[in-house]
């Protein structure tokens, strides 16, 4: 590669953020997604994403849910240019198909967008995908969002961030009154006044001010709500944490923003921000050690199939995520696992500036790649060198059912599509130690109905499943197992790999199992 194409390069994967937004069914993502997408000029009408996700939940039908399979492939990433920045959106299903496919989302991520609906406070879902982007040690910023409301106030938010969720939180704006009240929001970065003016609050004027004791507050917010502001801010330069860009990189520290995506307040901060401290596409590990996204020769790794529920196209689509080098259309790759050259000849890239198909991307990038049936999710494709990246993490079921075929003639078919839809990520499977049966955990009850879809209409099998009633599943890693200790509420399984996994009823039975195997790790995913 060139000299000028090494700087090429570098300047794209620079200005390059991939993030997902994380959040509770009803928060605000779609509003704050939308609102993103028209700053960047990728949409130009209000209501284009929200008009998506109307008729993609307006059924609990999973039938109906798959005739919109198309939009939700396009909506699945969204990429736009802002300010001199290139990012890409991933989308994290949050209703009724919520999966094993959103976490897995999360690991193509560099770093995630934490929203919180301000009457709610930390809601279950969000601390699920919370839990998974820890993990990672991504960098994680929070937008407390609804402020237009009466809502919790912002110390008792920051408090429950911590008790909940374990991390502190650097506000790095902070309201002017809330609900009715609202009138603006500090911006402590920059030490500036964004007042929201008009009947609808739709003007919003912005002050340089000295510090938030500046009397240009009391007459622009009126004195009650200056004085407010300025013992609140006071408190926090004692007691809240300083901002720490290298605790903030770890995902130690979350970036805390007020805001109401609706009436786009405090949303221009917040993007102006967030692209300043967010990181720019990371390294990912591999069997070469890490590979840096500035290495010439491309790579990346698929980390979700989507398939077509058409039965006249069988297609799939996987979703890669470009770790190094620049892609081209045509292009050939080497297939690290099966060991074969494949030309990426039509990938699709998602809701781009009025383009289908990408000629060039990035790492960082993520572009949708044809799949007749080749790929399973984790696979490596790469330029040159041949090497393969980190196993993607095995998240933990929390809904189980045992499977039988309907009819038992049909056994080969059931194993091909069980064993098929594994490898796609559709299921996991486990087989119990005592009886031998076969039972599949999800994380959504939609992964089931797709299962049992895809397995009479691919694979011409009915199945019939019963549900279980284990709650959690855990990784066992000790010296030596005995299932005896496994029996009262639980039960004791193998997962595909044959390593040991528990499955409990309730926290209690957890808890007695942990207690009883002092000498076992219980882990939350697959080791
Ligand atoms: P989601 O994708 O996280 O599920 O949330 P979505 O954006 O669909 O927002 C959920 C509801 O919250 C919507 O109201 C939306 O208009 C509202 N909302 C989003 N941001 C704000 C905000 O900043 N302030 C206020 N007050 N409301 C907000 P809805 O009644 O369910 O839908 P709609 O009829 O308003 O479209």
């Amino acid at each position: 590669m060139s000299q000028v194409n090494e700087k090429v390069l570098r300047e794209e994967v620079e200005k390059r953020r991939t993030f997902a937004i994380i959040s509770h069914p009803d928060a605000g993502k779609t509003t704050l997604t939308e609102k993103l997408l028209l700053f960047g000029g990728a949409i130009r009408l209000a209501g284009t994403v929200k008009a998506r996700k109307a008729s993609k939940h307006a059924t609990s039908d999973w039938m109906e849910i798959e005739k919109q399979r198309g939009i939700s492939v396009t909506s699945s990433v969204m990429q736009f240019d802002y300010n001199g920045h290139r990012i890409n959106i991933l989308d994290t299903p949050g209703h009724q198909d919520f999966s094993e496919d959103t976490y897995r989302t999360l690991t193509a991520a560099d770093s995630a967008v934490m929203l919180i609906d301000v009457a709610k406070g930390v809601e279950a879902q969000t601390i699920k995908l919370f839990q998974v982007c820890a993990k990672r040690g991504i960098p994680i910023f929070t937008f407390i969002n609804k402020l237009d409301r009466e809502g919790r106030s912002p110390f008792d938010l920051m408090e429950e961030l911590e008790q909940v969720l374990g991390i502190r939180a650097v506000p790095m704006n902070w309201p002017i009154g809330m609900g009715r009240e609202l009138n603006g929001i500090y911006d402590r970065m920059k030490n500036q006044v964004e007042l929201f003016q008009g009947d609808d609050h739709s003007q919003i004027k912005v002050q340089k001010v000295e510090d938030y004791r500046d009397p240009i507050i009391s007459e622009m917010a009126g004195e009650y709500h200056a004085n407010q502001l300025a013992e609140e801010l006071e408190l926090l330069d004692v007691a809240g944490d300083q901002f720490d860009y290298e605790k903030v990189s770890r995902g130690e520290l979350t970036p805390l923003f007020f805001g109401s995506a609706i009436n786009n307040f405090g949303l221009q901060t917040f993007l102006q921000n967030f692209l300043e401290l967010a990181p720019k596409p990371a390294p990912r590990r591999s069997t070469e050690g890490e590979i840096e996204p500035v290495r010439e020769k491309f790579s990346g790794y698929v980390f979700k199939i989507q398939a077509n529920m058409n039965p006249a196209h069988r297609d799939r689509i996987a979703f890669l995520r470009i770790v190094s080098g620049k892609f081209e259309r045509g292009m050939s790759v080497k297939h690290v696992r099966v060991g074969k050259d494949i030309k990426l000849a039509q990938p699709q890239q998602f809701l781009a500036q009025d383009r289908d198909i990408v000629e060039t991307a990035y790492a960082g990038d993520i572009i949708g790649l044809f799949d007749p049936g080749i790929f399973r999710i984790g696979d490596s494709l790469v330029e040159g060198q041949s090497f393969e990246f980190d196993e993607l993490p095995t998240f933990s079921p929390e809904i189980f059912a045992k499977v039988t075929a309907k009819n038992a003639l049909k056994h080969k078919q059931y194993q091909k599509g069980i064993d098929q839809l594994t490898e796609e990520g559709t299921i996991q499977v486990f087989r119990t130690v005592s009886f031998d049966d076969t039972i599949l955990g999800v994380v959504g009850q939609l992964q089931f109905e797709v299962f049992e879809y895809r397995m009479k209409n691919e694979y011409g099998v009915d199945v019939q499943l019963q549900r279980q009633s284990f709650q959690f599943a855990r990784w066992i890693v000790a010296p030596e197992i005995d299932p005896s200790k496994f029996r009262i509420n639980s039960t004791l399984v193998k997962d595909k790999k044959g390593n040991y996994v528990a499955l409990f009823e309730n926290e209690y039975a957890m808890r007695t199992a942990i207690d009883k195997n002092p000498d076992a790790q219980f882990l939350e995913m697959a080791p």
